[in-house]
């Protein structure tokens, strides 16, 4: 299979964690204030669990990343769909994160209110209402790729998947269960990155995989980083 612009093939989910935690930590090489998106789902349970382990969790500059998210359902924070709650349990109850680095996609009032809230929150960290290109909103944006070629809840066929203008969206319908609404960013938010990491396992994730091969256009063909961006598989995903 042709594999994406910026694909690495790695034995297994460990070690797609552990690059992705290396990739964390060279982006934290900065000086000053550093910008990580999260991804939801569940690949990346197993890098934010290595985060807060030993051998990484003393080389993470905790005091100056900001934990920002990708997308939410609009669930119970401490309910199974949560991806706020999955981040809480596999990262911030175990890793000496600040409460004020962490900013959750506030859902308790909707999706509509929600996306309106963290516009303003995002718009407040970035110091600006515009995206300058020059100027990344994040250093590092995570992302996953679901089965039906989405990414962060930017579904096939859905309207929000061609925001322009919009950073963040409320998305009433999502494609794939769990079939409850969500807060997204869109593509010009996630696109503006320095780095832009995919993580993608599983033998589940061959079918989008080869439909990007394809040059198909799907949700997760669109975020592109302003520096690099990279597709870290394990050889189940692209059937290796
Ligand atoms: C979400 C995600 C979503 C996810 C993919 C892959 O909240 O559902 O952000 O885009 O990354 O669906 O999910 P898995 O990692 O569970 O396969």
């Amino acid at each position: 299979m042709t594999l994406p612009d910026g694909a690495e093939v790695l034995a297994d989910p460990d070690a797609v964690a552990r690059a992705a935690a290396e990739a964390i930590l060279a982006a934290c090489a900065k000086p000053g204030r550093i910008g990580l998106c999260l991804s939801g789902g569940s690949t990346p349970r197993r890098l934010y669990a290595l985060l807060a382990a030993p051998g990484f969790a003393e080389r993470v500059p905790w005091e100056r990343l900001h934990l920002f998210f990708g997308d939410e359902r609009v669930a119970p924070p401490d309910g199974p769909d949560s991806n706020l709650r999955m981040v809480r349990e596999a990262l911030l109850d175990h890793a000496p994160v600040p409460p004020a680095n962490v900013h959750p996609i506030p859902v308790e009032g909707g999706g509509r209110e929600g996306a309106a809230r963290y516009q303003a929150a995002l718009e407040a960290w970035y110091g600006a209402g515009v995206l300058d290109p020059a100027r990344p909103l994040f250093d590092l944006v995570l992302l996953g790729l679901g089965s039906d070629g989405h990414t962060a809840s930017l579904f096939p066929g859905k309207p929000e998947v061609a925001e322009t203008t919009r950073w963040v969206v409320e998305v009433p319908e999502p494609g794939l269960k769990p079939l409850v609404p969500r807060v997204s960013l869109t593509v010009p938010a996630l696109s503006s990155c320095r780095t832009l990491l995919f993580l993608v396992t599983g033998e589940d994730k061959r079918a989008p995989l080869s439909r990007l091969a394809a040059g198909e256009k799907l949700p997760a063909s669109l975020p592109r980083a302003k520096g690099e961006t990279r597709w870290l598989l394990d050889q189940a995903a692209p059937g290796r």
